[in-house]
């Protein structure tokens, strides 16, 4: 049996940070780089460890909350005034998930308030910790770096812009401008391969998640992308559980079934690229709207394949839109390329997407699935052993299917209902 992998959490995180930025092109390393700033701040701070960490992770993932393309470049506008609900909405998607749900998801929570408590009448004080603050600031400076001008030449004019805001707590301030003072600060800030800046120069906790820890920190994620819209909300629970269950029936290994489930969860991270305005969309897709939504896949591969050891769950991920004909996309691969996995996972995605309702189309009966699922197999879309296994197991992995979709469901509900409170 092969070995159990294991996954660094600065590498995960990292690559969702990477997956949330890639919605607009102004947001290029936003996250990442405002990540960079608070750590040398809290650095200078001498912030500890832990404190350092959990600021880190924060900063990583700080506007989580923003869905839409509009609600993210308004996240970046610093004039807005309270309440700020995709610091709200960030909050309650990070309580989903236990070990976020603590400082982290608090420091995310209070990230637009400034220091001067103007906008926090009504929060207690006391519930802010100072990272937060830390984070206001880097995420304003992060915004105000701007790639086309040399940096050194606008470098005096951001920290003047800082010095004179008086939203910014003073001894933060301080620590900033004793960071800005050197050169490598700003050339780091704009460098393309920050993130290795960031993994390579601090001290992260070095967190190693084993096999129940990864697809614990990819249902996370898979909440981060399902949960922008109710439409898509439990797709990837489905998507997961009726892989899982074709895995097994198909022969997989336990090992190889716990990696399918990784690949459920994670299979569309690349739509975090994609606007919800067109994931959303009531009507039938424009060429260009469609052209958009399948850039999904490749992009769910370019992230995915900066985790190490995550080979296999990578490419059975990436390859849902493949078929064995070679007339899928991104790589356009055909039956010689597509391994198990991956045409397991390309049904799996399939049989849960139209069992689903969409904005634009009822969800299909158990008739109908079958007719879509045997005119692909037929047209060597995908591959017909594994429609049978699928027919032949229906009732099996329809219930798992729904099981976890109910599940999945029930999360979406309290998130919703939370943030509904709150707005
Ligand atoms: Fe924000
Ligand atoms: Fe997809
Ligand atoms: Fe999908």
């Amino acid at each position: 049996m092969e070995a159990s992998i294991s996954v660094s959490q600065i590498d995960m995180i990292s690559a969702l940070s990477r997956a949330m930025d890639l919605l607009n092109p102004f947001l290029t390393d936003h996250h990442m780089q405002t990540a960079y700033i608070a750590i040398s701040i809290s650095k200078e701070l001498g912030l500890s460890q832990s404190d350092q960490n959990d600021l880190a992770i924060a900063a990583s993932l700080h506007d989580i909350g923003a869905i839409t393309l509009k609600e993210r470049l308004d996240a970046l506008n610093f004039e807005l005034s309270p309440p700020y609900p995709h610091a709200e909405i960030g909050y309650h998607l990070l309580k989903t998930f236990e070990p976020y749900s603590g400082n982290i998801a608090n420091i995310v929570r209070y990230h637009h308030n400034s220091w001067n408590y103007k906008n926090i009448k009504d929060i207690d004080s006391k519930k802010i910790p100072l990272s937060t603050y830390i984070l206001n600031i880097s995420d304003r400076v992060a915004v105000l770096v701007k790639k086309e001008k040399n940096i050194l030449t606008i470098a005096e004019d951001i920290e003047k812009k800082i010095e004179e805001d008086i939203r910014f707590m003073p001894e933060i301030v301080l620590a900033f401008k004793s960071v800005a003072a050197k050169e490598h600060f700003w050339l780091d800030v704009i460098d393309p391969f920050i993130n290795r800046i960031l993994i390579k120069n601090f001290e992260w906790n070095k967190l190693n998640f084993d096999i129940n820890g990864i697809k614990n920190i990819a249902n996370f994620f898979s909440h981060i992308i399902d949960f922008r819209s109710r439409f898509t909300a439990t797709h990837s629970a489905g998507v997961t559980a009726s892989a899982r269950t074709l895995a097994k029936l198909c022969g997989m290994s336990e090992e190889e079934c716990h990696l399918m489930e990784i690949a459920g969860f994670l299979h569309d991270i690349g739509k975090l690229s994609i606007p919800n305005e067109i994931l959303e969309k009531p009507g039938q897709l424009t060429k260009e709207e469609f052209n958009i939504i399948k850039t999904h896949s490749y992009f769910t591969y370019r992230i995915l394949e900066n985790i190490p050891s995550f080979n296999k769950i990578n490419e059975w991920s990436d390859y849902h839109h493949e078929r064995l004909d070679g007339r899928g996309y991104p790589f356009r691969l055909n039956n010689k390329d597509l391994s198990l996995g991956s045409r397991i996972l390309a049904v799996a995605d399939i049989f849960t997407a139209i069992k689903e309702d969409r904005p634009y189309r009822k969800g299909m009966s158990k008739f109908e699935i079958i007719e879509v699922l045997d005119t692909m197999a037929l047209n060597s879309a995908v591959d017909g052993d594994i429609v049978e296994v699928l027919k032949n197991n229906y009732v099996k992995i329809s219930e798992f299917c729904i099981i976890s979709q109910d599940k999945a469901l029930q999360d979406y509900k309290n998130f919703e209902n939370k943030v509904k409170n709150h707005s």
